[in-house]
């Protein structure tokens, strides 16, 4: 019997603690053969599958959740039987089959993907991966998951619960989406030779039914003993994820004012809005057109009492990424004698008083760039 590839072999797994085995795929496939979800377009266990019901499953289920496919999948199959009756239907009746599935595009590739199956394969899908990444709505993980339970074939269709499995059992701690590829290579060196198809689907079932985002399962999980983030007990934890930051890059400039006494110049943010009510260092207003240009104008206005000769750039920024959209600030330092006294609306806080404020990180981040010589540990 072929047992599960080398991954986790090469090197000693779980760290410093007692070794932890390599999963075994074989481990995964018993549980799949006891436990396996009972889904519409499942074989029996040695059955064969019908390239073309595994292919509109696989559609169905692109961002769908399996619960819904189920309610269409049937109704669907009992007006197309075949592929050869999808591709002589006309459009209009798919898309009033798929209506309330959503993603249209899906059910117009399908009909495409219909047609040419017909038209230039004989009816018939092909049976790679690759060849099947050609045809109209078949990305990778759709080609994978096609290749892999229709055809039998050793491929891997990673998703994100098979990613949050993998992170896991292996307790791998580079976030998402930089993770992605150690992720895919550690699944891919899984597959074992023979029943790659059902590997694939007990992967999609660990992912759905027990490794779950929140509160695994682990007692019930086959590779409990295998997963070196339960041994450390992190699980939950995993996979790590860089914080989304779908906007743009915002810029602007932060001016740090040292008094000759060690105190540092602040003010209070507004109290609506972004980091409201709490302490920053002074500076221009974030936007993603700022101009560093017009930064001397801009801490004039601000702290008037400092010369624009007497600010000092420190090289490089800080950067921050808020839930909404990446920011770079440029800091710039200046020195005051001790009687200096703060403008209005703002003012000096002893540095051993810093750490009491309601400092956001982004200003920590800012202040430490500004006097890298205080944060020396
Ligand atoms: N998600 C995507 N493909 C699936 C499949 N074949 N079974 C269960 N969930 C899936």
């Amino acid at each position: 019997m072929t047992l599960a590839g080398d991954a986790g072999r090469t090197k000693r797994r779980g760290g410093s603690g007692p070794a932890i085995p390599a999963p075994s795929a074989q481990n995964l496939l018993r549980w799949y053969d006891r436990e396996r979800r009972d889904l519409p377009w499942r074989v029996a266990p040695g059955g064969r599958p019908d390239p073309y019901r595994v292919w509109l499953s696989e559609i169905m289920l692109q961002q769908t959740r399996v619960e819904t496919v189920a309610r269409y999948y049937e109704r669907f199959l009992a007006r197309f039987p075949t592929i050869e009756t999808l591709a002589a239907a006309r459009l209009d009746s798919v898309l009033k089959l798929w209506a309330g599935l959503g993603y249209y595009a899906r059910a117009r590739n399908l009909y495409a993907c219909a047609c040419e199956v017909v038209l230039r394969h004989d009816g018939r899908f092909p049976d790679t991966e690759e060849a099947l990444r050609e045809l109209p709505g078949i990305g990778p993980y759709t080609a994978a998951a096609i290749a892999a339970i229709a055809f039998g074939r050793k491929a891997t269709p990673v998703d994100g619960n098979i990613e949050r499995v993998i992170a896991r059992l292996f307790a791998i701690e580079t976030p998402l989406p930089a993770a992605k590829p150690e992720l895919r290579r550690l699944a891919e060196r899984l597959v074992p030779d023979e029943r790659a198809g059902d590997f694939a689907q007990a992967m999609m079932d660990l992912g759905a039914t027990i490794c779950t985002p929140k509160r695994p399962d682990c007692a019930l999980c086959p590779w409990n003993e295998v997963c070196i983030a339960r041994a450390r007990g992190e699980a939950e934890e995993l996979p790590r994820r860089t914080p989304k930051s779908e906007g743009a890059l915002r810029r602007g400039a932060a001016f740090v004012v040292v008094r000759e006494d060690g105190a540092v110049l602040v003010r209070r943010r507004p109290r609506e809005g972004l980091l409201g009510g709490m302490t920053e260092i002074p500076g221009t207003d974030w936007s993603a057109d700022f101009d560093l240009r017009n930064a001397s104008r801009a801490a004039n206005r601000l702290i008037p009492f400092v010369s624009a000769i007497e600010w000092r750039r420190r090289p490089g920024s800080v950067r921050h990424v808020f839930t909404h959209f990446p920011l770079e600030l440029t800091v710039f330092v200046a020195s005051a004698p001790k009687e200096t006294e703060a403008p209005r609306e703002m003012r000096f806080v002893k540095r051993e008083r810093l750490d009491g404020e309601a400092l956001p990180t982004l200003m920590r981040k800012v202040v430490a760039h500004a006097l890298p010589e205080d944060h020396q540990t």
